[in-house]
C-alpha cells in the first residue's frame, strides 16, 4: 500500500485556536500518527535564532529547514541532541516561525518531511495549509477558529504553564500581527481549505471539539 492510501485528517486554524490539543487527542483516540507542522517551522526558526542566521537570508534559512535533524516521540521534540520541547514554544520563536513561513523555499524545504508523517494506520495533521496544500486529498478537513480573546487567554495559560512570563496585552497584539501575516502572505495563506468543516471553539472545551471531529470522521466512514 502506498503512503497516499492511508487516511489523513487535516486540522488547520490560526495560532492558539486549540488545534494542537484537539489534533493530538483525535490522533490518540484513533491510534493515528500526529503531525504538528507548526513545530517544523518553529524548529527552523529556533535553528536560525541560535545560529544567528539573518531572517533576510532565504537561501540559508531554506538550508536550515531541509537539514533539520529533529525527532518526535510522544510530547518530546528533539533538535539534534537537544530537548527543545519547551524552547520552541517561546513567543520569539513563534513570531520568527511566522516570518520565515512566508518564504516559498522554506515551505518547499519542509514539504517532503511533512508528507513522510503519513503512515499506517493514518495521520492527524495540524497547521495552516494541511488541507489546502500538503494533504489536499485528506479524508476530513477541519478549520478550527476561536475569538482572538479566547485564543490570547489560551496562549497565556500555555506560556505560564511552561514557565514563561506573559502579558495579555502583548499577547493579543502578537496574535493580531501573526494572524495578519499568516493570512495575507502570498504562498499557502491561512484560510479554510475547500470542503473544510468550520469549528468555532470559543465557547467549547477541547473535549467537545474532539468529539465533534470524531463524529465528522465517523459519519464520513459510514459512506
Ligand atoms: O501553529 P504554530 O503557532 O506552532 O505555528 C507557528 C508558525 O508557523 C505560524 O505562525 C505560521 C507557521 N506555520 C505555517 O506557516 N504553516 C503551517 N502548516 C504551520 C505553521
Amino acid at each position: 500500500m502506498s503512503a497516499s492510501s492511508f487516511p489523513v485528517i487535516a486540522i488547520d486554524g490560526p495560532t492558539a485556536s486549540g488545534k494542537g490539543t484537539v489534533a493530538h487527542r483525535v490522533a490518540e483516540r484513533l491510534g493515528f500518527h500526529y503531525l504538528d507542522s507548526g513545530a517544523l517551522y518553529r524548529l527552523t526558526a529556533l535553528s536560525a535564532l541560535r545560529s544567528g542566521t539573518p531572517l533576510a537570508d532565504e537561501h540559508a534559512l531554506s538550508k536550515l529547514a531541509s537539514g533539520l535533524h529533529c525527532s518526535f516521540s510522544g510530547d518530546k521534540i528533539m533538535l539534534a541532541n537537544d530537548n527543545v520541547t519547551n524552547a520552541i514554544r517561546a513567543e520569539e520563536v513563534g513570531n520568527t516561525a511566522s516570518k520565515i513561513a512566508s518564504l516559498p523555499t522554506v515551505r518547499q524545504a519542509l514539504y517532503g518531511l511533512q508528507l513522510s508523517f503519513r503512515k499506517p494506520p493514518g495521520l492527524v495533521a495540524d497547521g495552516r495549509d494541511m488541507g489546502s496544500v500538503i494533504f489536499p486529498q485528506a479524508s476530513l478537513k477541519v478549520f478550527l477558529t476561536a475569538s482572538p480573546e479566547a485564543r490570547a487567554e489560551r496562549r497565556y495559560k500555555q506560556l505560564i504553564d511552561k514557565g514563561f512570563s506573559a502579558n495579555m496585552e502583548d499577547l493579543l497584539k502578537d496574535l493580531w500581527e501573526r494572524d495578519a501575516r499568516d493570512t495575507n502572505r502570498a504562498i499557502s495563506p491561512l484560510k479554510p481549505a475547500e470542503g473544510a468543516h468550520l469549528l468555532d471553539t470559543s465557547a467549547m472545551t477541547a473535549d467537545q471539539a474532539v468529539e465533534q471531529v470524531l463524529q465528522w470522521y465517523a459519519e464520513l466512514k459510514k459512506h
